[in-house]
């Protein structure tokens, strides 16, 4: 559905851009390296190309939640290690594969099956790294079977061959939170029952914000998802965040501009009434391209002819509407949802606070009907 160039509602996806925020976050975590995550179509940007910028930027692997976003990244002609970060339905075993993913075990079962599948399908041992659910509680081996585990894999080892062992906290955006530490040391306790580890066998605990309020746990890699799109993690880790910069911008053109009469309604149920004569200008993106509803009640404003206006009235599904006062605007004025323009600038972090979201939310949301354009500007 992104096949539609001329469409004037598009989201920009600055590479260089993204290039610029792996080296910074490289830069920060040396000698520890960066892993990539790029599920969810690399946050809504668009996962083949930012995985092929992420290879070219240098980390060392990357990072889905899904077998379907491995194989389509393999099928694109991505080679770098490519983890996937929770056990997959038995049915599509055989796609890890043959298309030679990184899988995370953390049950008896699913390693006994994956070795039976690198069996019958033939070739080296598959790589797979043991998630550890040290108290985010989602998924991953408890602390006490991993040891098992990691004897069920190494007994298999004509088939598979243990390449990470790692786990996941549920407060690193939040320094100083006691469930950060509790993780820390239930992490280290698993570490020490396995004893000496072979060097080829990484181990890595954090994601952008863990990056940052933890360097402790920085380890082999980090896992950046959210940080790589110049997003910043959480308030608490604001000052850690270097010269991020955001990859994404959400762009549309007036498609009409009218004056309104005082007294007139804008929008469904007429909730915007204006109170004296304004222009109002007609954006051809909405709430199905991943513009919240609701964002016209929480204070939500475009940018147009470089200044700050808001959003009137509900949006729809396919449009929405602009109060841009006495200004002079024309049919075509492009408007940028978030992202900068001239020296105005709404962040995908100014649009989550509004919406008591997050900024993944943002631009996991812009859906497949707004076409990716991507470049290079740096
Ligand atoms: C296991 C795991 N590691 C790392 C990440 C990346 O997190 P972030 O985008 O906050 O860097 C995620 C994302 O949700 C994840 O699930």
């Amino acid at each position: 559905m992104t096949d539609h160039p001329t469409r004037w509602a598009w989201a920009t996806v600055d590479l260089d851009a993204y290039a610029h925020n792996i080296t910074v976050l490289k830069r920060m975590v040396a000698p520890s390296g960066v892993w990539a995550v790029v599920k969810a179509d690399a946050y809504g940007h668009g996962a083949v190309p930012v995985s092929h910028a992420a290879v070219t930027a240098g980390v060392d692997g990357l990072c889905v939640a899904i077998t379907a976003e491995g194989t389509e990244l393999r099928d694109a002609g991505v080679e770098a290690p490519i983890l996937i970060f929770s056990e997959q339905p038995l049915d599509e075993i055989i796609d890890i594969v043959r298309h030679r993913l990184t899988a995370t075990v953390y049950r008896t079962e699913y390693v006994e099956a994956l070795a039976a599948a690198v069996r019958r399908h033939g070739g080296e041992p598959l790589d797979v790294h043991v998630k550890v659910d040290t108290g985010m509680h989602r998924v991953g081996a408890d602390p006490a079977d991993v040891p098992a585990l990691v004897t069920k894999i190494t007994d298999n080892a004509d088939a598979l061959r243990l390449a990470g062992v790692y786990t996941h906290f549920a407060a690193a955006d939040t320094p100083g939170h006691p469930a950060n530490a509790v993780q820390s040391r239930r992490f280290a306790a698993v570490l020490d029952a396995l004893g000496p580890m072979d060097p080829s066998i990484a181990v890595h605990a954090v994601n952008s914000a863990g990056a940052m309020s933890m360097p402790a746990e920085r380890r082999d890699f980090i896992r950046a998802g959210i940080a790589t799109y110049g997003i910043i993690p959480g308030d608490g880790v604001v000052d850690h965040c270097g010269d991020l910069v955001q990859v994404m911008t959400l762009h549309a053109r007036v498609s009409r501009v009218q004056r309104l009469a005082e007294g007139e309604g804008v929008s469904y149920g007429h909730r915007f009434v204006a109170a004296s004569p304004t222009t109002i200008a007609t954006l051809p993106i909405g709430y199905a391209d991943g513009v919240p509803r609701r964002l016209w009640s929480q204070g939500g404003e475009v940018l147009i002819g470089g200044k700050r206006r808001p959003i009137i009235g509900v949006v729809t599904m396919d449009q929405l509407m602009v109060d841009c006062g006495d200004d002079e605007i024309a049919v075509g004025d492009e408007a940028v949802l978030f992202g900068t323009q001239g020296v105005e600038c709404i962040g995908t972090e100014d649009l989550a606070r509004a919406l008591d979201t997050i900024g993944y939310e943002i631009t996991c949301g812009i859906g497949p009907r707004v076409p990716r354009r991507y470049t290079r500007s740096v």
